[in-house]
């Protein structure tokens, strides 16, 4: 057992998980998972969501130039500070779901922190998935995740949602914490590895 759980995002190939205790299903069920285990990201694997080899047939290109800036953004509020890396953001939108008061993108900036409780942000922040929105301290950042296990939970139809772990890759991404980060699985992802919403327009199904 490798002591610190960590995810090796491999060049044109799966992702490696090493140490991860806690692997979850489409459906929220249990997997059996080992020390080090392969996860399919080219989206073609006959045993998702593990890799069977298929990236190789399908010529995955996980590098590249990524869309979209890495940059950190910062809305501020009079208690309270918002940041937001778009590299990281996996577009699925709770937060415009949970407070579209705040976080609406037809309002610009796209973040009001003092147009809703301090709670309010708080909870928002807690619940990205992504941690492309986090909290502000001076130059600490928090994204609000509470100290958990390292955990790999397969969405369906989607991407990984992962916490408790670090991430190897080429293609790293400013702020990003071991908390939490969202993974593409589908292989269609202009941020590879991070998710950005394209398996959802392109209707990506898993089986
Ligand atoms: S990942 Fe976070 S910032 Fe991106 S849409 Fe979802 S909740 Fe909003
Ligand atoms: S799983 Fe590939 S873009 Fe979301």
């Amino acid at each position: 057992m490798t002591d610190e759980p960590k995810i090796i995002a491999r060049e044109n190939g799966p992702l490696v998980i090493k140490g991860v205790s806690s692997l979850t299903g489409e459906d929220g069920q249990s997997l059996e998972t080992k020390p080090v285990v392969a996860l399919c990201r080219c989206g073609l694997s006959k045993s998702k969501p593990f890799c069977d080899g298929s990236h190789k047939e399908a010529d995955l290109q996980s590098s590249g130039k990524p869309e979209g800036p890495d940059r950190i953004f910062r809305y501020e509020g009079a208690e309270v500070t918002v940041t937001f890396n778009p590299r990281l953001c996996s577009h699925a939108a709770e937060c415009g779901r949970i407070a579209s008061n705040i976080f609406n993108p037809k309002q610009k900036p796209w973040v009001q922190p003092d147009s809703g409780t301090v709670e309010e942000v708080k909870a928002v922040v807690a619940a990205c998935p992504s941690g492309a929105l986090q909290i502000a301290e001076g130059e600490d950042l928090h994204s609000l995740q509470p100290a958990g296990r390292a955990q790999v939970m397969v969405q369906r139809n989607g991407p990984y949602w992962v916490t408790g772990c670090t991430i190897e890759t080429d293609a790293g991404a400013k702020g990003v914490l071991r908390d939490k980060f969202v993974l593409c699985r589908c292989g269609m992802s202009g941020n590879k590895p991070y998710c950005d919403g394209t398996h959802r327009s392109q209707r990506w199904r898993s089986k």
